[in-house]
């Protein structure tokens, strides 16, 4: 139990002050590393470390695996998740911590401040623990930090703004926590390679002024976005392979600009608010192999130049009120493409939705450029913002 572990933690705190025989072993290594201090960087860098790790263990509050019962002692390298490695970049440091991995650890308890002192940490995974609280701000400090896998714990509070300063990090792993408020705009303004934000209670969508950004994979389903895709998602064009906006609160009309991540193999946009008519340019993604547009509002055609894209495997696009499927997409099956286009408003088509269903849906104009939809000029549309039901 929590609250248990937590005086656990206290008395253990509360001996190592008071008791005289626990201080002298925790001071038994200090002079020894203190004596090369000066020259010996290795040893500084070792002797941080077991600083931060140890002031780390004092915040453990439930460790059921035992996974920091070896963690006494000078020797930082021997400790269980605790990986050392000699300096990229420094050749008179021969051995740092260089990686933590404590996945699926089960741990509870809250990062410190301390873990500032990791300065040389290139990896960090934390996956499927306990952790909560607030990332501390002086992991600004782990300048060499490559890859952060925070990934489902329990950290709250706004998106952790330390982690746009840290300068290598190309893999950004949030999924499954309890971020929230907007998502900042340098996040897509940095050198990361792989975003997930996903199962967080994230509330803004991708900025509508982007400069460029590098990000092969985005992920960020199941968050209380709102709001539609701007067409500035261009911008990930050099670099975008796979973009995963399922059940993100995406309203409005899907931007021309998607056919324009010429590299993109996998989009899934299912379980949104999206209105409008698929756009044609969806057919120059010819490395698209998965595509998902199921569970929204979309109207009008399926073009048949999406359903001809060379690499297709899966399309899916149920749960709309499409209306046509032009040429091949009428026979998915002779392409050897897996599809689904249930519920839908195909006149030809088993399992469709019935014609009342259909009848009341008034189809949205979307305009090239524009964030969202217009309603039509002949006033049969309806705005963007207010979908049909
Ligand atoms: C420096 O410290 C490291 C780690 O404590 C030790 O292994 C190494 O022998 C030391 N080097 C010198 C030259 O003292
Ligand atoms: C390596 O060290 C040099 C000199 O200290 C520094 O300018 C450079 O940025 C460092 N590179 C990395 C990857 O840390
Ligand atoms: C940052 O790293 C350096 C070098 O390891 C260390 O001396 C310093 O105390 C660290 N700063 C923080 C805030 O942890
Ligand atoms: C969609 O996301 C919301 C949170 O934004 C979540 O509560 C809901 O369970 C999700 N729906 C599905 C089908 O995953
Ligand atoms: C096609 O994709 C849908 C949605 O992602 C998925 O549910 C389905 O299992 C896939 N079908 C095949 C045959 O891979
Ligand atoms: C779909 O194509 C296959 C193979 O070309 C053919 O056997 C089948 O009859 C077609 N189905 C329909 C509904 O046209």
């Amino acid at each position: 139990m929590p609250s248990n572990s937590l005086s656990h933690a206290t008395l253990f705190l509360l001996l190592l002050t008071l008791n005289p025989t626990l201080a002298k072993n925790h001071h038994h290594h200090s002079p020894a590393a203190g004596r090369h201090a000066q020259k010996n960087a290795t040893a500084i860098r070792l002797r941080q470390a077991y600083d931060a790790l140890q002031s780390w263990k004092r915040v453990i509050y439930s460790d059921p695996r035992q996974l920091t019962s070896n963690w006494r002692g000078p020797d930082v390298c021997a400790y269980t998740g605790v990986f050392c490695a000699p300096h990229p970049n420094d050749t008179s440091i021969t051995s740092t911590v260089a990686g933590i991995d404590l996945n699926h650890g089960d741990l509870a308890g809250f990062l410190p401040e301390s873990l500032g002192l990791l300065s040389d940490l290139a990896l960090l995974h934390l996956n499927s623990n306990r952790f909560c609280g607030v990332l501390p701000s002086s992991l600004a400090n782990l300048s060499l930090l490559f890859e952060l896998d925070l990934s489902n714990n329990r950290f709250v509070g706004p998106f952790p703004a330390v982690v746009l300063s840290l300068p290598s990090l190309h893999y950004l792993d949030l999924r499954f926590n309890e971020f929230e408020g907007p998502v900042p705009n340098q996040l897509f303004n940095n050198k990361l390679d792989a975003i997930f934000i996903n199962n967080n209670r994230l509330t803004s969508v991708i900025p509508a002024s982007l400069g460029s950004s590098s990000a092969s994979v985005v992920v960020f389903a199941n968050n209380r976005f709102s709001g539609c895709l701007p067409p500035s998602i261009a911008k990930f064009a050099d670099t975008l392979e796979e973009l995963l906006l399922i059940n993100s609160s995406i309203s409005g009309c899907l931007p021309v600009e998607l056919g324009f991540l010429y590299k993109l193999r996998v989009l899934d946009v299912s379980q949104n608010d999206i209105v409008g008519e698929i756009p044609y340019s969806l057919a120059g993604l010819a490395h698209l192999e998965q595509l998902n547009l199921g569970h929204n509002r979309l109207t009008g055609a399926v073009p048949e130049g999406i359903c001809a894209l060379p690499n297709l495997v899966n399309f899916t696009f149920s749960y709309n009120f499409l209306c046509e499927e032009e040429g091949i997409c009428g026979n998915l099956t002779a392409r050897g493409v897996a599809y689904d286009d249930r519920r839908n408003c195909l006149p030809e088509k088993p399992r469709q939705r019935s014609k009342k269903e259909c009848d009341a849906v008034k189809p949205v104009e979307c305009v090239e450029g524009e964030c969202g939809g217009r309603e039509r000029h002949d006033g049969v549309g309806v705005s963007a913002s207010s979908p049909p039901r």
